[in-house]
């Protein structure tokens, strides 16, 4: 390798500063024929017992280093801010792209030639393949991979989807709440993260899809041996990976990001994949606009039964083959080109990939469900385009026109929706405002609105719900998510009143607040913006500059790759 590495600018000098650098290194026990010029390996580790679906994860960066370690590289392993989705207040997306500028700026302020993105939890995931791509380094994604299934009084129970079930249940009065309890256990019992295809699972799918994963990394329960052997061969690849110097941008080409989609929408994935994708693709400079989602994935048919769309878990998923599998299936309908991390394509990784369960992944002939992809709807109500999960609604939803039930945050959605007078039926149309990246701020995960007791107790299980608001890829239901402009901004959202009818038609994209011009003028003119939530720190520059969610939600200042150029020296 007759390329100088970026390590070399620290430890491969002769003068006081090398002296510096390597000698606080070795009060580690490093022997100093590891400062010899071989490549550093970064191991970005967003372990945290405050994510426990990330609490692994310092075992799984012990056997990269083996890795690393055989095939003549120097492991490093360095923290990041890590994103725990059940702890984290008000919002994880709140500090995704925070989290990602650590990663960036740690990365590129290091003497570190390549790095493997250890994740899990849903933001760990996008913030670390950002904060790397905007250094453009080579690097490898091993995700935790996802807990055992949830077992509970003999019935499998899925991560988040079983949640929201057993709490409607208990609302409903048809569950015990000690039994509810009980449950807690039942479903998080190894480690791991959500093993239904929530947005972590999907995050994992969206890393093997580009490219940027060893071939199952998405579905290999994270206390699986072969979820170590994975990580060991990561730590060898990356070592290649420098030294054929093969970086993000080599693997994150529009090709990528298309197979992406294509598996999403074959895997039945979480809408919030939309938002990350688009921001990573803003990362990497690949142009990728809301739009794209709907053009390429919304036609491709669902093929894995998985919670919440379907009743299967990622543990069902790998043993039936996993993500190979299913982008075997797609055929030519995928990008067989595309390079991965391993050095092959990925019609070479899944050339020869065996299903072993055609109740878990179909046959693209026999589909679960046929133009499953995320639906991207647009109209007066959402200027710059809303998204839907087809696959978690209820069919005859997709085209519906009901009066609206408005709710201007979801304090206000809390205080009234269990009050019995609540004037709300099965036709209705619930929608909440200030739940937008702005508004809220950061997206809360509070789109998928529980339905008012009254209509559960008649045995109505889903209504239309729309906001600026993010929902758990675990949950399920006729939920209209993301419109853009959200109603903090100015969009129309914010001028919805009850009793209006709104019209939703997934097969046009439609989506409309059906009043006329002149009265969304005159609502207009009256509209008197919020005030932020914050007037100083983090969130308040966060608010200042978060682009809206058909943009990915990135802040606007962080989009674009500014590379891994080698930093002035700090003393
Ligand atoms: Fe961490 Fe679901 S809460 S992955």
């Amino acid at each position: 390798m007759s390329r100088k590495l970026r390590s070399s600018h620290w430890f491969g000098l002769t003068d006081r500063d090398g002296f510096i650098h390597r000698s606080w290194m070795k009060n580690q026990g490093f022997p100093p024929d590891v400062f010899d010029g071989r490549p550093v390996i970064g191991i970005c580790n967003t372990w945290s017992e405050l994510t426990p679906c990330n609490a692994h994860l310092r075992q799984v960066a012990g056997r990269v280093k083996r890795g690393v370690w055989e095939a003549g590289g120097f492991p490093l392993e360095f923290p990041v801010m890590s994103l725990g989705e059940t702890n984290i207040r008000p919002t994880a997306m709140l500090f995704r792209n925070l989290a990602s500028m650590d990663v960036e700026e740690s990365i590129r302020g290091n003497p570190i030639d390549g790095v493997v993105l250890l994740c899990g939890c849903d933001k760990t995931t996008p913030s670390l393949l950002m904060g790397a791509a905007s250094c453009d380094v080579p690097a490898i994604v091993v995700s935790g991979g996802p807990m055992l299934n949830g077992r509970f009084q003999d019935q499998t129970i899925g991560s988040g989807t079983s949640v929201w079930q057993m709490s409607e249940d208990v609302r409903a009065g048809k569950m015990k709440a000690q039994d509810f309890f009980e449950a807690e256990q039942c479903q998080s019992r190894s480690a791991g993260h959500c093993m239904s295809m929530g947005t972590a699972s999907t995050m994992a799918c969206m890393v093997e899809a580009l490219g940027m994963g060893l071939p199952q990394n998405a579905a290999t329960p994270a206390v699986d041996s072969r979820r170590y052997v994975l990580a060991h061969m990561a730590g060898r690849r990356i070592v290649d990976l420098v030294k054929e110097d093969v970086r993000i941008s080599h693997i994150l080409t529009r090709q990528a990001f298309e197979n992406a989609i294509k598996v999403n929408a074959a895997i039945g994935g979480s809408s919030n994949f939309v938002l990350h994708m688009l921001a990573i693709a803003g990362r990497v400079g690949v142009k990728l606009d809301l739009d794209d989602f709907a053009r390429i994935g919304h036609e491709l048919p669902l093929l894995v039964d998985l919670m919440p769309s379907g009743k299967f878990l990622m543990e069902d998923f790998y043993y039936a083959g996993g993500v190979p599998a299913v982008v075997r299936e797609l055929g030519d309908r995928i990008h067989r080109d595309a390079l991965t991390v391993n050095g092959k394509t990925m019609g070479e990784n899944t050339a020869d990939a065996p299903c072993w369960n055609r109740e878990v992944i179909r046959e693209i002939g026999n589909p679960i469900r046929e133009r499953a992809g995320l639906a991207v709807v647009r109209g007066n109500l959402a200027p710059d385009g809303a998204v839907v999960k087809p696959s978690a609604a209820t069919p005859l939803l997709l085209k519906h026109r009901g009066r609206a039930v408005v709710f201007e945050s979801i304090e206000d959605f809390k205080a009234r929706i269990d009050d019995p007078n609540l004037d709300v039926d099965e036709n209705s149309v619930m929608v909440m405002k200030g739940a937008g990246p702005k508004g809220y701020p950061g997206m809360p995960e509070v789109g998928n609105m529980p339905l008012p007791p009254k209509l559960l107790a008649r045995g109505i299980t889903d209504l239309v719900r729309i906001s600026d608001a993010r929902m758990s890829g675990t949950a399920y239901g006729t939920v209209v998510l993301h419109v853009s402009p959200e109603s903090a901004a100015g969009g129309p959202l914010a001028l919805v009143r009850d009793g209006d009818e709104i019209e939703l038609d997934i097969e046009f994209r439609k989506l409309n607040l059906c009043i006329s011009d002149e009265e969304m003028a005159r609502r207009r003119a009256a509209w008197v913006p919020p005030a932020p939530v914050a007037s100083s720190g983090y969130q308040r520059m966060y608010i200042d500059h978060v682009l809206q969610s058909h943009q990915g939600a990135d802040l606007d200042f962080l989009v674009g790759c500014r590379g891994a150029g080698i930093p002035r020296e700090s003393h």
